[in-house]
């Protein structure tokens, strides 16, 4: 078969760190760092909290930064009575182009369910941006040898039903938790089966030009040391970094490996 044309994604998500004004001097930092790099098979976008997407699309905007502006969370409605919570609709005005849907930290912590999580994914593509749907085992899955059936049905329940030339321009990010935040990361070559795997289950769910299309992340400690053998793996379409893109050093670091090792 010819050989994957997909783009790469390298994506920082922030979580909840950096006010607006640590958001700004970051993001200037990192176009700084970037304005170098040669970015043509490579996209980039960073996930900040909400309070500071404003200020960071108009740094990206005022400066030609050349990185996209993601969000980490969203509702599904259009608007409503949610206390707390951010429309898609809101997000898409402010130029928002890839949404995390589904990150592990919302399921265990805030109780999101796969049936939410295929909502939100719909609605993110209804208002025209990109889910970055993340799907992972735990530990303890890992070790009773559930990973893949893991995995099948978190991908099933998110991706289930939609058209085929919808699922083609997702984005799935695959997640270990045991690698989330540890220190820990996978090998490479266990991401890659993971990876793998769930193309596999999407070619099943949707078709195989579908499957070959969507782009597939590995998160889970991601560090500018380990991002090259990562690179290489054939399913591994690009990273969902956290702690390491707080700092644009690395986070710039990990965008310059992550275009520059070819597979
Ligand atoms: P980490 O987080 O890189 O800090 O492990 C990854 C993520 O949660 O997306």
């Amino acid at each position: 078969m010819a050989r994957p044309s997909r783009r790469r994604l390298v994506s920082g998500n922030w979580k909840m760190y950096h006010d607006h004004v640590q958001a700004i001097r970051t993001v200037q930092d990192l176009g700084l760092r970037l304005a170098g790099l040669d970015l043509g098979a490579v996209d980039v976008s960073v996930h900040p909290p909400f309070t500071d997407l404003r200020s960071v699309q108009t740094v990206i905007e005022d400066r030609g930064v050349p990185v996209a502006l993601g969000a980490q969370h969203c509702h599904n409605q259009d608007e409503g009575a949610f206390t707390g919570e951010v429309s898609p609709p809101m997000l898409a005005r402010l130029g928002v182009r890839y949404v995390i849907v589904g990150h592990s930290e919302r399921r265990t912590l805030f109780g999101q369910t796969d049936e939410e999580v295929a909502a939100i994914l719909r609605a993110v593509v209804r208002h025209g941006m990109t889910p970055i749907v993340c799907v992972g085992e735990t530990e303890t899955e890992r070790d009773q040898g559930v990973t893949h059936a893991r995995l099948e049905s978190q991908t099933k329940a998110a991706l289930g039903g939609l058209p085929a030339q919808q699922v083609a321009g997702l984005v799935v990010a695959y997640e270990p938790i045991w690698a989330i935040g540890t220190g820990r990361t996978a090998e490479p070559g266990d991401a890659q089966v993971a990876c793998g795997h769930i193309r596999q289950v999407v070619a099943g769910l949707a078709d195989d030009e579908a499957a070959q299309s969507l782009r597939i992340q590995y998160g889970g400690s991601v560090r500018p040391d380990n991002t090259a053998e990562l690179m290489t793996q054939p399913d591994v379409d690009g990273l969902l970094v956290g702690g390491a893109s707080l700092e644009a050093a690395s986070f710039a670091a990990i965008v310059r490996e992550a275009g520059a090792n070819p597979r």
